[in-house]
């Protein structure tokens, strides 16, 4: 396959067209960007750990029945994926409280919830990434029904069957983000699954393994990610 030219640069990946029309590659930068871009630096080796660990979940997730965009990985920081057309919502997944959840509503970050919470935003950087609910989608006809019902379903088989795997790595999934895209007529789920877009706490000793490391300037945000990879491959 070949790499052609770039079609698109994000806040931590770079796209590119191959001279197959349904194929695209996606790079994984070391950039890392939080609250809407405002908070800019560099995760040395982030990239690679990204793409490394996403393609691992994404292969797990494929064989436990969930269509994704992934293909194949060409190198530390590249991948070939399927060309979707992303749905423009962030679908949020929440086992316990933390984040903008905690902060929105004033429950303290950790609090068990009753149960899991599955919530969206619109993808629109300029807007901030507002919350939204189905019917949002709906009015706006971001994705259709039948579309939301898939999105729906697969959101929360996502979450058992990464619950459970990052349980058996001393891991507990806090919460994560997924995006979803259209394939040939089908929903499938697409851009990443990584410590830049869960949250996951250290069983033992409650230590943040993510992103909010960086967010919140906790330090050894490097070896954060390098445990994660380790601990997902060995
Ligand atoms: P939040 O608590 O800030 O809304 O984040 C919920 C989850 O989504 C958390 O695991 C981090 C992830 N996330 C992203 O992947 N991208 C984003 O832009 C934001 C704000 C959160």
């Amino acid at each position: 396959m070949k790499k052609l030219e770039q079609l698109y640069e994000g806040k931590a990946k770079k796209v590119f067209a191959t001279d197959h029309a349904n194929t695209v590659i996606i790079e994984y930068k070391d950039d890392a960007t939080a609250f809407n871009g405002l908070k800019k630096g560099t995760i040395s080796g982030k990239g690679v750990v990204n793409n490394k660990m996403s393609n691992h979940l994404f292969k797990l997730l494929e064989e436990k029945g969930i269509p994704t965009h992934y293909i194949e990985q060409l190198s530390d920081r590249e991948t070939a994926v399927k060309r979707v057309e992303i749905l423009p919502l962030e679908v949020i997944i929440r086992n316990r409280a933390a984040g903008s959840f905690s902060k929105r509503m004033g429950v303290a970050e950790g609090t068990p919830l009753h149960c899991v919470i599955l919530e969206y935003s619109y993808k629109d950087d300029e807007l901030g990434d507002p919350f939204i609910n189905s019917y949002y989608v709906r009015a706006l006809q971001l994705a259709s029904d039948q579309e939301m019902e898939k999105v729906k379903e697969y959101a929360f088989r996502i979450n058992e069957i990464l619950s459970a795997y990052f349980l058996n790595l001393g891991v507990e999934l806090i919460d994560f983000k997924l995006e979803f895209g259209r394939f040939q007529g089908e929903i499938v789920l697409a851009d990443e699954i990584s410590p830049d877009t869960c949250r996951l706490w250290d069983v033992k000793t409650g230590k943040k393994l993510d992103k909010d490391r960086f967010r919140q300037d906790l330090g050894q945000v490097e070896e954060a990610y390098q445990e994660m990879v380790k601990r997902l491959l060995g």
